[in-house]
């Protein structure tokens, strides 16, 4: 008796160990590709983007630990989020697993504000132990330089992340003190591998760049939680259009030293309010969505001396004629800026001249005709028109007065379109009709058109 219920237990046993087993295998292969998305396709491998996304999940597994606010600043990913809703939909039928972060590159690039870039070292080594390399790369920081002093201190500005051959870019912004959000350009030491990343793929790092701080929203994308902008199109519109140029501090201390700067009481009031003047002007243009950059004079000194040229006495922007709006007026108006001459008009040289403080602000309206842009200039007791003709240009974005502006991207370019090049040496005696080097005679209006044309206030 005892002989046959040991037989019968051990059979048991055997059977029920047996279900258990091909249970858990059964199991395991519904909850693999279930719940943690690996995939596996007919002959039974990994698929490519379920790779990428297994690093993904990893990475901001780790971000999330350390409490990194990581957002995403990939703009494959991001112009993917914002397609529409439909399309969204589409994607994510056919692919369930990685519809938006795996955007067909071996790289997602990634944001984060540099002040909140804290136990960095536990996170770094973290993502060491789970099998990431890492690539970082420093760089001057800019925050320090200035006239005074040129800063010998590198920050890390890009931090590279590579795990199965895919990339994770991390930028670091950094807060500036025009109020705005700054990332460096990557540049690669001596003794780094050149091999480590696609690097002309990346998003971000051929050349610096400024942002406004944007607003991010908390979301789940392909099942990871995300932080992304909550304007996607702002934020893409913006990355397009990042450019930054650092003022050169070092030739501009060059010629300080050849041609000391005005430290009267007078000159810096004047710069004082040239600042408040250019603070209101890159505010009002910015709430109509309208972009300028500081022209003439007011370039020259952020140029040549990283400042205003104190004897200038008036603050110059050029605004392309395709972007004037005619609320314009209204609107500085409304800033506390009265209107103190329009000559021209939106077919042909326009020119509008704003009174704020004992400041003036010049706005000129420039036309893009071919390969050439020009601006014009009317004499208003003569009814003379001339023209100033530059080559064409981009735009980037600089801080000037601690203000972020927009200067041609040409600088050098643009500067000696309108000084000549013997744009290094101070000219106090400037005549608008005769000094620069690109004026040109264009004719005179004609009489009957005066009382339109030329407006004095
Ligand atoms: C997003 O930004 C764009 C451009 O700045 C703006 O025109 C649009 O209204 C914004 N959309 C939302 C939903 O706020």
């Amino acid at each position: 008796m005892p002989r046959v219920n040991r037989t019968l237990v051990f059979g048991l046993l055997l059977v029920s160990s047996c279900a258990f087993l091909l249970f858990q295998l059964y199991y395991y292969r519904n909850y693999v590709s279930k719940h943690t998305g690996l995939l596996l396709n007919p002959a039974g491998h990994v698929t490519s983007s379920q790779a990428q996304w297994q690093t993904l999940k990893k990475f901001l597994g780790l971000a999330q630990y350390f409490r990194l606010p990581l957002f995403l600043a990939d703009t494959a990913a991001l112009a993917l989020l914002s397609q529409d809703a439909l399309r969204q939909r589409d994607r994510m039928t056919r692919e369930p697993h990685c519809s938006f972060l795996c955007t067909g590159r071996p790289i997602a690039s990634f944001a984060l504000q540099a002040n909140q870039w804290k136990h960095s070292a536990g996170f770094l080594l973290a993502a060491e132990q789970k099998g990431f390399e890492l690539l970082e790369v420093r760089g001057h920081d800019p925050r320090l330089g200035s006239l005074d002093t040129l800063s010998g201190e590198e920050i890390p500005l890009h931090f590279l992340f590579r795990l199965h051959g895919y990339i994770i870019h991390v930028v670091l912004l950094y807060e500036r003190s025009g109020n705005y959000l700054w990332h460096g350009a990557l540049r690669l030491k001596a003794n780094m591998d050149r091999s480590f990343a696609p690097f002309k793929l990346l998003d971000y790092g051929r050349h610096a760049g400024a942002y406004d701080r944007p607003e991010l929203i908390l979301t789940v994308i392909d099942g990871l939680d995300v932080r992304i902008p909550r304007n996607i199109s702002r934020f893409l519109t913006q990355q397009e259009q990042a450019r930054f140029l650092e003022c050169r501090y070092h030739d501009a201390r060059s010629f300080l030293q050849l041609y000391p700067d005005d430290s009267s009481a007078a000159a810096i009031e004047f710069r004082r309010k040239a600042k408040t003047l250019l603070t209101l002007a890159a505010r009002t243009l910015g709430q109509l969505d309208v972009p300028f950059w500081i022209s003439s004079g007011t370039c020259l000194g952020w140029f040549r001396q990283c400042s205003i040229i104190s004897y200038s006495r008036d603050v110059d922007i050029g605004i392309f004629i395709a972007d004037f709006r005619p609320n314009m007026v209204a609107a500085f108006r409304d800033a506390g800026l009265s209107l103190k001459h329009k000559f021209g008009k939106v077919e042909d040289s326009l020119e509008l001249s704003f009174l704020g403080e004992d400041v003036k602000l010049d706005i000129f309206f420039f036309y893009r005709e071919g390969d050439v842009v020009w601006n014009g200039g009317t004499q208003a007791k003569s009814g003379r028109k001339f023209k100033y003709v530059f080559p064409s240009f981009s735009l980037c974005w600089a801080e000037l007065l601690e203000v972020k502006v927009r200067v041609p991207c040409e600088t050098l370019d643009y500067v000696m379109a309108n000084y000549g090049a013997s744009w290094n040496v101070p000219v106090k005696s400037w005549d608008w009709k005769s000094s620069p080097s690109n004026v040109m005679e264009n004719g005179v209006w004609p009489i009957a058109e005066w009382a339109g044309l030329i407006q004095v206030y």
